[in-house]
């Protein structure tokens, strides 16, 4: 039993997410969370809105609507829909609580302390016909190093480059697209990661168990031309925690706010403060996932994300962290995601374009989403979406393979001995081998499992609803049953034995569809799995069961087709 913290990245406020979103952090986030809790590990697990900077305020004055207002509202949308997908979090916060602003304040003031702040004179864009200064998302341009004509301010979408606002070619404001721009001074705030490099450099090379694609983008900021460059760490906008040095008021910094992407990784923290607020908790309980000095030092703490996303968290965040000088728990590993593409092209958030997390649950249940997504995550390089793919994958893994199983053991035992399980017979060779089997298959499964190969985990897990079927398929005991009731009945028991170990080991992949078969079966024991002969012989004979009803509904040709095309243009 060990304690494990885990954190999805924030999902920015403005607007619902795509299933790119979805499977690139909250999703593989949530399977591990649901695999560890069931393997009896004490898990705090921490999702929050991303509510500030540039996009909030952009996708807000689109709605017609004051920002918070519009923060408030989605992210009960957003709440709602993760619940949809029955996202297990611990705490869905906002990065906008009263606990993020103090604790972003409180980070600043200590990294000032130590020296590792300095205020610069900066040129920024400002726009002549809006009236204000454009930093990030407030400006678009063609980006310099990949020639990509959407790039924003602060990042190219398309090449991952972190930009500033001045370097984009042909710039123009994503307010009122204006080309009539000017460069005007302002005074900014500036973390000085670059005098942190070599410990960054230091702390990122201890980590060995690393995904090559974490550690090679974090190498590449560190080393690729000048090395790790400090960042701003301040903006002019009016949404946002505003600029303080702890409770001090920090001259020159009036009217300015934090950059979204400082505040954003300490919502991670300060989440853990919301999560213990929300329960009647006191600061020691959250303290302890968090502090090394307060009890956290034996708590494993894993992040989920995007791959455009590495950069923040494996140098910018460490270094506020790092420059605190405090006790706080760091990164032990990192799990970080390509992209997935939807049929032919990408999926944009901007553009409309894909299946949104909303839409998705429209059409179909949570699990067969979690399932395509997940055994396709996007893992050693980009994956994607299509329609056939997705109706090929459901059909066969979840429809013929686990819901047939389920359906055909029940209803063949319901017509044969009634509703329990049947007494009777012996395990014989057939048996043997199929436990030892399984017992070897759990140990991969688990193994795929604890180091977050998302797609072998899933793998594993059906090729062990193949062997089960595989083995009703050869004793075959409807046709057993007509010269020996009593082996068929051993048979048929280990069957519902079966449906039973598939619900417990299924649950953090398709946990509404295990709660089902668990509920069908009338077991409330859903224990993982300590012995395979023990475990499929926990249904005794005489237990009562009922036939659940169809788990998996099989995606017609026309389903498939129709969705194709509702889903092929512009989200309006
Ligand atoms: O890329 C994104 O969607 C960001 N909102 C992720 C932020 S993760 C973190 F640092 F909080
Ligand atoms: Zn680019």
């Amino acid at each position: 039993m060990a304690r494990h913290l885990i954190t999805s990245a924030i999902p920015y406020i403005n607007g619902i997410k795509h299933l790119g979103n979805l499977v690139g952090s909250q999703l593989p986030a949530d399977l591990y969370a649901r695999y560890l809790r069931a393997r009896g590990h004490e898990v705090l697990f921490l999702c929050a809105t991303d509510e500030h900077g540039t996009p909030a305020e952009l996708a807000a004055a689109k709605a017609g609507k004051p920002v918070a207002d519009y923060c408030a509202e989605m992210h009960a949308v957003q709440a709602e829909i993760a619940d949809g997908f029955r996202l297990s979090f611990d705490h869905f916060g906002r990065s906008s609580s009263p606990q993020n602003h103090a604790l972003t304040q409180h980070f600043a003031g200590r990294l000032a302390d130590a020296g590792l702040i300095r205020e610069v004179s900066e040129k920024q864009v400002y726009s002549n016909a809006d009236g204000r200064f454009l930093p990030d998302r407030y400006i678009e341009g063609t980006c310099p190093n990949c020639g990509y004509d959407r790039a924003r301010g602060d990042q190219c979408e398309n090449c991952t480059k972190q930009l500033d606002p001045t370097d984009l070619i042909e710039p123009r404001s994503a307010v009122s697209g204006s080309t009539d721009l000017e460069v005007r001074e302002t005074r900014h705030l500036f973390l000085c990661q670059s005098q942190m490099k070599d410990e960054l450099d230091a702390w990122i090379d201890s980590k060995s168990d690393w995904p090559v694609l974490t550690t090679s983008i974090a190498k590449k900021w560190l080393h690729d031309g000048d090395g790790l460059q400090d960042r701003g760490i301040t903006r002019d906008l009016n949404w946002g925690i505003p600029v303080r040095r702890g409770d001090a008021d920090w001259p020159g910094m009036e009217g300015k706010v934090f950059y979204v992407w400082f505040d954003a990784p300490i919502e991670y923290i300060a989440c853990a403060g919301e999560w213990a607020a929300a329960n009647g908790l006191d600061d020691a309980d959250w303290e302890r996932w968090w502090r090394t000095d307060k009890g956290a030092g034996d708590v494993r703490y894993t992040q989920f994300m995007g791959k455009d996303n590495v950069p923040f968290h494996t140098l910018s965040f460490p270094a506020t962290v790092l420059g605190s000088g405090e006790p706080w728990k760091l990164v032990d590993h990192l799990k970080s995601f390509n992209y997935l593409n939807y049929d032919g092209g990408q999926f944009s958030t901007s553009q409309g374009r894909g299946i949104f997390m909303d839409q998705a649950l429209e059409i179909l249940p949570a699990d067969y989403w979690r399932w395509w997504l997940l055994s396709h995550a996007p893992e050693n390089s980009d994956s994607e979406f299509t329609w056939e793919n997705f109706q090929q994958s459901v059909n066969k893994d979840l429809a013929d393979v686990l819901g047939n199983f389920v359906s055909r053991i029940t209803k063949f035992c319901r017509s044969k001995f009634g509703q329990e399980v049947p007494a009777g017979g012996t395990f014989g060779a057939d048996e043997e081998a199929l436990i030892s089997d399984l017992s070897e298959m759990l140990k991969r499964y688990e193994q795929a499992m604890e180091s977050m190969e998302v797609r072998k985990s899933a793998a594993e897990l059906r090729a062990i609803w193949a062997r089960g079927n595989e083995y009703l398929q050869s004793v075959a005991p409807w046709t057993e049953f007509k010269t020996d009731p009593e082996q068929a009945a051993a048979q048929t028991r280990l069957g519902l034995n079966l449906a039973r170990l598939f619900a417990v080991l299924s649950a953090p992949f398709v946990p509404d569809a295990s709660e089902k078969i668990l509920t069908a079966l009338r077991s409330e024991d859903n224990a993982w799995p300590d012995g395979m002969a023990e475990f499929l012989s926990a249904l005794r004979p005489g237990h009562d069961f009922d036939v659940p009803d169809v788990l998996f509904a099989k995606i017609s040709d026309e389903q498939s087709e129709e969705w194709q095309s509702r889903f092929g243009g512009t989200r309006v």
